[in-house]
């Protein structure tokens, strides 16, 4: 089956930025991103690791990332950058900005929400986890080794649906087309994205960053573990990646952290009628 994912097939369509990516494949693992957490002392050169079953998936705030097998596609990079450790927190939201484009190029209509979700259809459809790495045997001259994680819902079959327990999408298109293709497509997007980022950093993604977020200039909550904090209405994003939120005539930057964004339907109701 030319479908069956195969690293010499998605080597052969990766561009010339990609093209270094060392291409793994496993049939099952627990989690792709701690595999490679654990053998980024030995990585040296940009490395995908790719589980078609991933039974112990880990998500953002510590939450668990659902993945059925065949119906999730998993995998994550580990990849250097040589900008400044405090300039990694953009990182998360030039992923975003990269996975979203590929997935419109590819005919899925996607969009942003803060900090690094990618939705469809206003659900979600694929999560990215970026984890840095501490690297204890070696001088960090190579700069900071990176593990980008990556979980899209290609299909939502009941069983996957009821793990996750929210409000998901997935994507048939996706599901249908040749999984070599979609790997490569994805990579060369990212590797594009990364060689950017390394070097004019998060400002160079932050106009179509804002362009892409579901709730631009819209009315929204942030909670932390389930509970409400600040609301207000969306400004942008600022170069470390923190969300700017106007109440008041204030202006207020947030950091990610185990913050979440949630739509405040109650302020959009009275903007509406005030
Ligand atoms: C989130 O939205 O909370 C982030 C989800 C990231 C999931 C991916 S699946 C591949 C990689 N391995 C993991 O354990 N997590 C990431």
């Amino acid at each position: 089956m030319t479908d069956t994912l195969n690293p010499d097939r998605i080597a052969f369509s990766l561009n010339p930025r990609a093209k270094n990516i060392a291409v793994h494949i496993v049939e099952e693992t627990g989690s792709t991103s701690t595999d490679l957490l654990k053998q980024a002392d030995t990585l040296f050169s940009p490395t995908l690791l790719l589980a078609r079953r991933q039974t112990a998936g880990r998500g953002r705030s510590g939450k668990s990332w659902h993945a059925d097998s065949g119906a999730s596609l998993t995998f994550s990079l580990a990849w250097p950058f040589l900008r400044p450790t405090e300039e990694l927190s953009g990182l998360p939201l030039a992923t975003g900005v990269a996975l979203a484009l590929a997935l419109r190029k590819l005919g899925v209509p996607v969009a942003l929400k803060w900090p690094n979700d990618i939705l469809k259809d206003g659900k979600k459809l694929a999560g990215i986890l970026v984890e840095r790495v501490s690297r204890q045997n070696r001088l960090e001259k190579n700069g900071n080794w990176v593990i980008i994680g990556i979980g899209i819902n290609l299909q939502l079959p009941d069983t996957l649906a009821e793990k996750i327990g929210q409000p998901a999408s997935g994507a048939p298109l996706l599901f249908r087309m040749d999984k070599n293709r979609l790997v490569a497509a994805l990579l060369n997007q990212l590797a594009d994205a990364f060689a950017l980022f390394e070097e004019a950093g998060l400002s160079a993604f932050i106009p179509i960053w804002n362009d892409m977020h579901a709730y631009q200039g819209k009315p929204v909550r942030l909670f932390q573990e389930g509970r409400p904090g600040q609301s207000g209405t969306v400004v942008g994003i600022d170069s470390h990646g923190r969300l700017l939120l106007e109440e008041n005539g204030n202006i207020t930057a947030f950091s990610a952290g185990e913050l979440s964004l949630r739509p405040n339907p109650e302020k959009a109701h009275h903007a509406f009628t005030d």
